[in-house]
């Protein structure tokens, strides 16, 4: 079987290969018996995502079954890592012009008045479910989104309101656990030893995944290819612990940014699913990458300027697909004012695939070092199998740098300030 990915180093400023990997291998066979170990906090999702939801499939198919049947919007409420992962893929995967008679809203991932002022009024003449993450059960955004929206819910349905909300919250007693059993809500459980950002391939994204129709056994299939594939401690033999290097190898020789940029626009989210996995992962202690994106061709006629001669403080990841699936043919025109017609009959796919050729030669001609991933297909599968090796590789590059690649320090400490700030402003205003 060919590799579902592909590396390839655009750049001669590391090489990285033969000559660093005896260096690696000793630090590399550490950290990876340490990840694989059982008990490490946080590090549930290393083993096999297929076999670890075995026993709640049934039950999320069931629960999407009669959300499509009952509801023509579901509202997703979370932030960070209880909604990136499932936006990322939902976008991913779903027509650009979506057919499903059903639609996902996102809500409890900002704090903006219009934005729910807006949401409820939208929402007037609509059929929804509400389906709340939280794995703390105490962030701000999702708790007071949803105190919102569960009180419009109750309006609007009455009594019943209760069997169109569903929580995911983990097994641990927390505020939202105790709402939910208050309230008669029914409640999945996100694993204890997953963290937010690595809970890609939980109840926490599959539900409302199976809801708007992606094949959510495929993309466990891909996740769990990879699972396998990825479990070998030899670098040579492991791609993830590869791009972990690399990466590495970049930081410590001084390019401290690494922007990840792909040429279809679907993939914004999945960027964005990419920069909080690594960056609350690695950005601590006065270290790590800082993780950017950009989406081309659009970027290239904005930030594509700088990435391409601006201050030489990053290298690129550049991400590419092999078979996509919807394509063109470039019409023959007679009149042929635009001068493009030695174009006609190709294809824009084809097109774009000399657009990423072309960005790669002028980035390296610039000094910016890129990396290819070139993934064989955008399907569940493969979108299964890449952010598997993403978070493999995530928690690789953080133990090289020396931080916990599974905890969020600085994400806690904000939020322990904004309740301060909130607990001094109602004494003030009673005062
Ligand atoms: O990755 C993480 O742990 C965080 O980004 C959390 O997902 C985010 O803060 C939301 O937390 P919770 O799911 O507890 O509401």
């Amino acid at each position: 079987m060919s590799n579902p990915i592909n590396l390839t180093n655009h750049c001669s400023v590391t090489e990285a290969t033969d000559n660093t990997w005896p260096v690696y291998q000793p630090f590399v066979n550490a950290i990876h018996d340490k990840i694989h170990e059982k008990d490490v906090s946080g590090t549930g999702w290393i083993q096999d995502p297929l076999e670890q939801n075995s026993s709640v499939l049934f039950e999320l198919n069931w629960l999407a079954e009669e959300i499509k049947a009952q509801a023509d919007t579901l509202i997703v409420i979370g932030v960070g890592g209880s909604y990136n992962g499932t936006k990322a893929l939902d976008q991913a995967l779903s027509p650009y012009f979506k057919r499903t008679d059903i639609e996902i809203i996102y809500a409890g991932h900002q704090l903006s008045g219009a934005y729910l002022e807006q949401l409820l009024q939208h929402l007037e003449h609509k059929n929804p479910y509400i389906y709340v993450v939280s794995k703390s059960g105490t962030t701000l955004e999702t708790s007071l989104t949803f105190r919102l929206l569960a009180q419009f819910m109750k309006t609007k349905y009455g009594q019943s309101y209760c069997e169109r909300i569903i929580v995911a919250t983990d097994g641990n007693s927390n505020p939202l656990r105790k709402i939910a059993s208050d309230n008669h809500y029914r409640c999945v459980s996100i694993p204890i030893p997953i963290g937010g950002r690595y809970s890609l391939f939980t109840v926490v994204s599959l539900l409302p995944l199976a809801v708007v129709g992606i094949d959510i056994m495929e993309l466990l299939k891909g996740a769990s290819a990879a699972s396998e594939q990825l479990s070998n401690s030899e670098i040579e033999h492991n791609l993830a612990y590869r791009y972990a290097i690399l990466r590495h190898e970049y930081y410590k020789k001084g390019y401290h940014v690494e922007l990840l940029a792909s040429f279809e626009p679907c993939l914004t989210t999945l960027h964005e699913w990419w920069k909080q996995l690594f960056g609350e992962s690695e950005g601590k202690q006065q270290k790590g990458l800082f993780p950017t994106s950009a989406s081309y061709s659009t970027d290239l006629h904005s930030i594509g300027q700088f990435i391409q001669q601006g201050s030489p403080i990053l290298f690129e990841t550049i991400l590419s697909f092999g078979q996509i699936e919807g394509d063109v043919v470039i019409p023959f025109d007679r009149n042929n004012g635009d001068q493009l017609n030695y174009l006609a009959d190709r294809r824009f796919n084809e097109i774009n695939c000399h657009a990423k050729e072309g960005v790669i030669r002028a980035h390296v001609d610039g000094g910016v070092p890129v990396i290819e991933l070139t993934v064989n297909k955008l399907d569940a599968y493969h979108m299964g199998y890449l952010c598997y090796f993403f978070m493999k590789a995530c928690a690789m590059s953080g133990c090289l740098l020396g931080v916990n690649p599974f905890d969020q320090p600085g994400v806690e400490h904000y939020k322990r300030k904004t309740l301060e700030s909130l607990t001094n402003s109602v004494v003030h205003s009673m005062k």
